[in-house]
């Protein structure tokens, strides 16, 4: 299949900007939550920052009954609404020009038509050039049929221009769905077309996960077992599940995130440095990361699963989980999720990775803490250093973000007392750029075909492999643990911790 190439632009020129070439995106699930907040104001930003091409069009098909301008409307109300750039008339004219909508359900074969017939004109009339990005932001148990009806439309295959699919997660809610969902999708896209989306990727801040480690000569000769004690990743977030108890009710925290993000950033953190940043190798070793990561045998001592009840959030009284929308009245879904994982390498044998996320909890943070083992010898008088907790390395991925490394210093005065102090750097700070939604590097990437920052299949079902003997695990449970709104988690997984003589992070 011919890429649109550029052939003014060289590639390996990091500097230039990084613009589409001419192209369609072509949108399943266009009236849902993560295109209205998500996805169309990245579209705008892109164009409004001049990485799209004139020739670029935008199509929705949906089941709803939208005239191609009352459809243009609703894109414009989502993109005012979310976009982080300033409006521009302009920018929103020649948007506008490439935008479609075509109504149909998603087994009506003539609505398919139609939508063949649409690509078609876009790309003779808007110069499209037959490069056509299918973007799939529709629950799991829709891509069969919505795949299965662009191969059988022949939308899959071109003689001219390129075809790429894009997938929002959840990938599969096991690792058999997984496999079956990646041998579908595999019979109508080759490999390279198939894009999935893990938006943590796409944040500035994960990516300065890599370029942290490979970019410094410090911090890699202490980043193993002889000096880190243990790692810490925490997803928090305040908000309950707002109006998807549809979708999560089914799947719960770990399915929700662990599955994905949380590995993901494990990955990153302990991988091995890569021979380039180029997807294959940015890949392997993420890979051989997951592939020799388990939960320790015993899941009842090193998990911890627990829902929400009513409780606080930004001073306001919220109910709890089984009192929130469309759930289930004896729902079993984890709200809070805490599991430790072993990574049997020579570099992190003996080292924990403790993952948590959590809905309704203190705050929202993400973070990495790298925790270091103490000093093998300090010649303190034991009450001076009292108060010394183990040095950190955290890893602010939001919001803050930023570095801080937690070290002990002296305390002024007549005495050796010694206490935590930090060190910060903050992205904010440091560079006057502001850092892109994670969706717009994404989006841009699927559009100019740059795969590293997508999971390939073997890293979602090595992370499936990962996850589903925990699931097991807490289906035999016969209640689900609680923890109060607006706190930090159950005390099972302050058990958990202090089983292994650690404490969690209080971020
Ligand atoms: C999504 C999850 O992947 O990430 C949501 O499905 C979660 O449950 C969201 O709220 C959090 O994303 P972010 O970028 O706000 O950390």
């Amino acid at each position: 299949m011919a890429e649109h190439v550029n052939p003014l632009r060289d590639p390996t020129d990091r500097r230039l900007p990084r613009i589409a070439g001419p192209c369609s995106l072509i949108l399943f699930g266009v009236t849902g939550d993560l295109a209205k907040k998500k996805l169309i104001p990245a579209v705008y930003d892109l164009a409004n920052r001049g990485l799209l091409p004139p020739g670029f069009a935008l199509v929705g098909f949906a089941r709803a009954d939208f005239k191609d301008s009352s459809f243009a409307d609703m894109i414009k109300q989502a993109a005012q609404d979310g976009a982080r750039t300033p409006w521009s008339e302009t920018v929103w004219k020649q948007l506008a020009a490439g935008i479609r909508f075509v109504p149909g359900e998603f087994d009506d074969d003539d609505a398919w038509d139609r939508l063949a017939d649409t690509m078609k004109d876009l790309d003779e009339q808007q110069g499209t050039g037959g490069n056509h990005a299918f973007y799939l932001s529709i629950p799991p148990g829709l891509f069969p049929v919505v795949v299965s009806q662009i191969k059988k439309h022949g939308l899959a295959e071109s003689s001219k221009g390129w075809r790429r699919v894009v997938i929002e997660k959840p990938f599969g809610h096991d690792l058999a769905s997984a496999v079956e969902l990646n041998r579908m999708v595999g019979d109508v896209f080759s490999r390279e077309s198939v894009f999935r989306i893990d938006h943590y990727l796409g944040k500035e801040t994960v990516q300065n996960i890599l370029a942290f480690r490979f970019a410094n000569g410090m911090f890699e000769p202490i980043w193993n077992n002889h000096y880190v004690d243990h790692v810490q990743i925490t997803m928090a977030e305040d908000i309950g599940i707002g109006s998807r108890a549809g979708y999560y009710d089914s799947i719960g925290a770990a399915r929700d995130v662990i599955q994905n993000h949380l590995l993901q950033l494990m990955a990153l953190i302990a991988m091995e440095e890569p021979v380039s940043f180029n997807a294959s190798s940015l890949r392997l070793e993420k890979q051989k990361i997951l592939a020799n990561a388990r939960p320790p045998a015993r899941m009842d001592l090193h998990t911890a699963q627990a829902q929400y009840v009513a409780g606080w959030a930004g001073g306001e009284k919220v109910r709890g989980y089984l009192e929130e929308d469309g759930v289930h009245e004896d729902s079993r879904a984890e709200t809070y999720a805490a599991i430790r994982v072993d990574v049997s390498t020579r570099r992190w044998a003996g080292v924990p990775f403790y993952l948590r996320t959590g809905k309704r909890l203190g705050r929202r943070v993400t973070e990495v803490a790298v925790v270091f083992k103490r000093a093998p010898h300090q010649p303190f008088n034991k009450n001076d250093v009292e108060e010394l907790g183990q040095n950190a390395l955290v890893m602010r991925i939001q919001p803050d973000e930023g570095v801080t490394l937690r070290f002990g210093a002296k305390v002024p005065g007549t005495t050796m007392e010694i206490r935590d102090v930090n060190m910060d750097f903050a992205y904010g700070g440091a560079f006057v750029e502001s850092s892109p939604e994670a969706y717009e590097r994404l989006i841009l990437d699927v559009l100019l075909g740059d795969p590293p920052l997508f999971p390939q299949h073997e890293e979602v079902e090595l992370s499936w492999k990962i996850l589903d003997p925990v699931i097991a695990h807490w289906k035999q449970d016969k209640d689900i643990d609680t923890y109060q709104a607006g706190t930090w988690g159950p005390p099972s997984a302050d058990a958990m911790m202090a089983r292994d003589g650690r404490t969690w992070r209080r971020p």
